[in-house]
């Protein structure tokens, strides 16, 4: 794991677009694996601000989502669609057809997996992290073996995720997520922490052993990932690596 230590969440932001541009702009047919939360939130802006701005063609371009809420519908303002639709997908050129998440009708979850290898797998994988150390939604006890698949919500997790519902019972407590291995599988991974409630858990991911108890240190299997943090979530790590 390579990490990189900014100084500000905007830093952070910047330098995740500019990975995302990078990406597209060295192959512009790019699958990308997508997350959802307030780390990327900005980072997707940047995404548009490009595309206004300078042009840059999303045409050819195909996402996937790591998750998605069971028991909410796509047009729910809540569910990880409209979030992507309008964080991203709805002010840029991209084909909403090659814009994918996990199927939550299909009782087939790992179809998702073959649908990523059909488009040849995903180059750059984005991922936020929990302060459980979840990953998609992975909850701590989720097996390395796993493919996209449904899972019971962490409590803790709710909690962190009712903000941008009315109110906790509003949050459902099942989802499907790409499970450890769909992630893996993925060709580059960066995972992006920022603000100081993160900085304990990339304590964790940096100083422990590979575990299932902190489902974001399977990471370590991987050749190629990057951790992106700023001085808050990176307070307890010393220097860049
Ligand atoms: C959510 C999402 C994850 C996300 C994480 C952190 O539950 N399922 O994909 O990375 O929690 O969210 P945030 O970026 O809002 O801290």
């Amino acid at each position: 794991m390579k990490i990189i230590k900014l100084k500000t969440n905007e830093e952070v932001t910047k330098y995740l677009a500019e990975l995302l541009l990078q990406q597209i702009e060295s192959n512009p047919k790019s699958v990308l694996g997508l997350a959802t939360g307030s780390t990327p939130t900005l980072a997707y802006h940047q995404l548009v601000k490009k595309y206004l701005v300078d042009q840059t063609d999303f045409s050819q371009v195909i996402t996937f989502n790591l998750d998605e809420y069971i028991g909410i519908e796509p047009e729910n303002k809540n569910s990880y669609r409209s979030f992507m639709n309008e964080n991203l997908f709805n002010y840029i050129n991209i084909n909403q057809e090659n814009t994918f998440l996990p199927s939550t009708d299909d009782q087939n979850y790992a179809k998702y997996d073959d649908l990523i290898k059909e488009y040849g797998g995903i180059d750059l994988q984005i991922l936020g992290i929990g302060e459980n150390g979840h990953i998609g939604f992975n909850e701590p006890g989720t097996k390395e073996s796993t493919l996209t698949h449904k899972v019971t919500l962490a409590e803790n997790t709710r909690e962190n995720n009712s903000i941008f519902f009315d109110s906790l019972e509003d949050v459902p407590k099942e989802a499907v997520t790409m499970g450890i291995t769909s992630i893996l599988n993925a060709k580059k991974i960066i995972l992006a922490a920022t603000k100081s409630n993160k900085a304990e858990i990339i304590k964790r991911l940096i100083n422990n052993d590979i575990s299932e108890n902190l489902p974001a240190s399977f990471l370590k299997k991987h050749p190629n990932v990057i951790i992106l943090v700023d001085e808050d979530s990176g307070k307890y790590i010393e220097e860049m690596i």
